[in-house]
């Protein structure tokens, strides 16, 4: 069966890694997540203390970094410098701070570069703001998937509340639509449907479910 590259886009929280993740399981694909990428060029800035508006100090830092991923069945890890920041990388703050520095020019292209790279080779899963726009326009089969920022900010809500950490839901709704705004209207890349995806809402879709209805499209795009 052909293996092919699989773009999935959309908004924070729309339900993208964990569909791309279970959906990667089911076919034997390699699933890998973008987003987490600009997470961990945000963490390296900020644990080095660069001013996004410091050019020069961006070059230097995306210079020294590399980023890893440990394919794991319990779900992948993120390596910075071989360090696992993987949840390092899922901080409030530093969620902030991945929509700021994904507008940066520099942070785009190199980003971009080896996410072509580990996906050329088809087979591939990615999930993120420009997958079927900008990084893979040639990908077989690209989604978009949607839902009301009430959902989206309820489902951020719950994974806070389910690891411990105390926030109001109206702090978590005004970050995420904040940071949809950010990410909608930077000059690169902005988070819109490539013309060719399939739009999907899931404001009232089980994980189980959405993963079904892009299988079965999937399907199609194999046969
Ligand atoms: O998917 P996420 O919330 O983990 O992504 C964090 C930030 O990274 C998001 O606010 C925008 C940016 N991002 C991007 O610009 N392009 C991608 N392909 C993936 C994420």
């Amino acid at each position: 069966m052909k293996r092919i590259i699989i773009a999935i886009d959309g908004p924070a929280s729309s339900g993208k890694s964990t569909t791309a993740m279970l959906l990667a399981k089911k076919m034997s694909y390699v699933y890998i997540d973008t987003g987490a990428m600009y997470r961990t060029c945000a963490l390296k800035a900020y644990r080095e203390g660069i001013l996004l508006s410091d050019t020069a100090a961006i070059d230097r830092m995306l210079e020294q970094l590399s980023i890893g991923i440990e394919y794991r069945e319990s779900g992948n890890r993120i390596l910075m410098n071989g360090e696992d920041v993987s949840d390092a990388i899922r901080e409030e703050h530093i969620s902030r701070l991945a929509s700021d520095i994904s507008a940066l020019g520099a942070v785009r292209k190199k980003m971009v570069e080896l996410q072509r790279e580990m996906g050329k080779k088809g087979g591939v899963i990615l999930d993120g703001r420009d997958i079927g726009t900008v990084v893979f326009p040639q990908a077989e089969a690209k989604f978009f998937l949607l839902a009301s920022p009430e959902e989206r900010a309820t489902r951020r809500w719950k994974e806070l509340q389910a690891k411990g950490l105390k926030s109001s839901f109206d702090e978590v709704l005004k970050d995420m639509i904040l940071r949809d705004k950010n990410d909608s209207t930077r000059a690169l890349a902005p988070l819109i449907p490539a013309s060719d995806a399939i739009i999907i809402d899931t404001t009232s879709l089980s994980i189980g479910e959405q993963v079904e209805v892009l299988y079965r499209h999937v399907l199609k795009c194999i046969e």
